[in-house]
């Protein structure tokens, strides 16, 4: 039996009903907010392609994230620049580096606040690759050492979480061990398992001044043509001891999102890149779209599609429009 007797309009009549019957609900209790970290002090720029996005000194950093604590943001993940790139990033590891000094002052401010790292070498690299280069070409096993020195030096720093985002073969199992050797045991990897090579990362190269010098990321980021080499990206994460893993970026990539979580029992984060937030940005500016509801809509299609953890640029502007 059909129409007249079901009329699916009956529950959509009022905004009581529709939030009655709401299947997914967002709320700030899975938003992570980016945030970049630079060297110096009372250092704030704003990032050009990326409005109410900032280039900041520790100080700032902190005072910053005192206000995402107080918008009922549970996280930030900070990415690094340094004061001196150089061919092995070496920068990465330094106890007296930009994340390092910025998770120090997030903790002496005691926020009630979750501290994730993103644990790559581009940032640090002259040659602006996620790995040690040499002759052209990004190699593997190399890198590893040095991204698991970078992750126990944030751990060292006070880092809940490291999230390692270089598409190494094997880092997560590299990190692991060196944690647990350094008795870090508790500090968990979420592991960018599934990182396509992607256009939309333009913007963040511009924040975190890590665009390639020579060539692209396609020897170790994933090709954007493929879904079933995520789900396999994913299974050897996790049994190199991921406990929380990725798919980013999002939009073009929400299928995977849902493979991701219908196949695995674990918590499921989505990054909703850089080029995604500048195109709403520069779409809002121009008059061209509503900013609040389609923000809204964007990251609730991100969570409806299985993601409850979603990095976001847009958290603290979408954690006050949850509250009004
Ligand atoms: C570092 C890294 C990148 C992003 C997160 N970690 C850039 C890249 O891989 O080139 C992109 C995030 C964004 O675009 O917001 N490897």
């Amino acid at each position: 039996m059909t129409f007249p007797v079901h009329r699916p309009r009956r529950l959509r009549r009022s905004e009581a009903l529709r939030g009655f019957v709401r299947e997914t609900r967002l709320s700030p209790a899975g938003f992570v907010y980016p945030m970049f970290a630079c060297p110096g002090k009372s250092v704030r720029t704003e990032v050009s392609s990326m409005p109410g996005v900032f280039q900041q000194s520790a100080d700032q950093i902190a005072e910053e994230c005192r206000e995402v604590a107080g918008l009922g943001i549970p996280a930030v993940i900070l990415f690094g620049l340094p004061e001196k790139k150089d061919e092995t990033g070496s920068e990465s590891a330094f106890a007296q580096g930009a994340v390092q000094r910025s998770i120090e002052a997030i903790r002496k401010a005691k926020l009630d606040l979750l501290v994730i790292t993103d644990v790559c070498l581009c940032e640090y690299t002259s040659h602006g690759h996620c790995g040690v280069v040499k002759d052209g070409v990004v190699l593997n096993d190399p890198t590893l050492e040095i991204l698991a020195a970078a992750a126990l030096s944030q751990a060292r720093a006070g880092a809940d979480i490291v999230a390692p985002s270089d598409m190494m073969d094997g880092r997560v199992a590299a990190i692991r061990r060196k944690l647990d050797e350094n008795n870090f045991a508790d500090v968990a990897i979420l592991s960018y398992a599934a990182k396509y090579c992607s256009s939309f990362y333009g913007p963040f190269r511009e924040a975190g001044q890590s665009a390639p010098q020579f060539g692209d990321r396609r020897s170790y980021q994933m090709d954007p043509a493929n879904a079933r080499e995520a789900l396999r990206e994913v299974a050897l994460d996790l049994e190199e001891g991921a406990d929380i893993i990725m798919v980013k970026p999002a939009l073009p990539y929400l299928d995977i999102i849902q493979r991701v979580r219908e196949r695995f029992d674990v918590p499921v984060a989505a990054y909703n890149v850089s080029g995604e937030y500048s195109m709403v940005k520069a779409a809002a500016r121009n008059g061209w779209i509503d900013e609040k509801r389609v923000v809204l809509e964007i990251l609730t299609g991100i969570q409806r599609a299985g993601a409850s953890i979603v990095l976001t640029y847009h958290a603290k502007d979408a954690a006050r429009w949850l509250k009004d």
